[in-house]
């Protein structure tokens, strides 16, 4: 499963990319928002960044025809971009035509799996369902993530389900489980995945047995190459 960093914000994808498993970013208008910065700059940031990964930046329109504009105007900006359109029949009707342009569009704000079937048909990229959204008014995420991904077996349809509005680490595991394409996360998320307290323990355990008996140990000798790129 691919992992995207759910945020906007540039120190936690310079942080996230650092680690090497982020293979790009989910952001939408409020995250956006929040940075306060222009959008266009900010996303070109973003994709500077995240080097090879993709970078998902929403439009703002509701009609089709600013959808179109807007869609066209973000996806030119740079090659990695994939473009997040909201999953109304506006958008829909804008991502058939993108679609055959060869925009790569992400429809957003899924929450049915006959919403996702019909962006399949229409030529998706990605199609991202909001599991925490739909935990949050009783209905269960994760039921509908795996409904989609046994449709879209069921078809073929080349469209990547992203796996969005992630809460916790059941969440990523579940997900990857299913075989989602991709899990985004929230910043705090990603960092909870890397975390374990016996792995804490362990480690503060090998360490200090180390050091008692350093004097016999000795220093593990490190290649020249490698001291000097400290
Ligand atoms: C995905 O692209 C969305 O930005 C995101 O996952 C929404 O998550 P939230 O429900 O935590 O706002």
């Amino acid at each position: 499963m691919k992992i995207f960093l759910d945020t906007a914000n540039l120190d936690e994808i310079r942080q996230g990319v650092s680690l090497g498993v982020v293979d790009g970013i989910t952001t939408n208008p409020t995250l956006v928002a929040k940075e306060k910065r222009p959008f266009r700059e900010h996303i070109l940031e973003a994709c500077a960044i995240v080097k090879d990964g993709v970078v998902n930046a929403e439009v703002v329109s509701t009609d089709v025809d600013g959808i179109l504009g807007e869609a066209r105007e973000i996806a030119s900006w740079h090659p990695n971009i994939v473009v997040k359109i909201p999953m109304i029949p506006e958008g829909v009707r804008a991502l058939s035509i993108l679609s055959k342009e060869g925009i790569r569009v992400n429809v957003t704000l899924v929450f049915s799996a006959t919403q996702a079937l019909l962006v399949a048909k229409a030529g998706a990229y990605f199609v991202s369902p909001f599991l925490g959204r739909l935990d949050d008014i009783s209905e269960n995420g994760l039921i509908l993530l795996r409904d989609i991904l046994e449709i879209y077996r069921a078809y073929n349809f080349p469209t990547q389900v992203l796996a969005a509005s992630l809460r916790h680490p059941v969440h990523v595991v579940e997900a990857a489980k299913m075989g989602a394409h991709i899990g985004t996360l929230p910043f705090k998320l990603f960092q909870q995945l890397f975390h374990h307290p016996l792995t804490d323990k362990g480690l503060q355990g090998f360490l200090g047995d180390w050091e008692k008996a350093r004097d016999v140990l000795g220093v593990i000798r490190q290649p020249a190459a490698q001291k000097a790129a400290r």
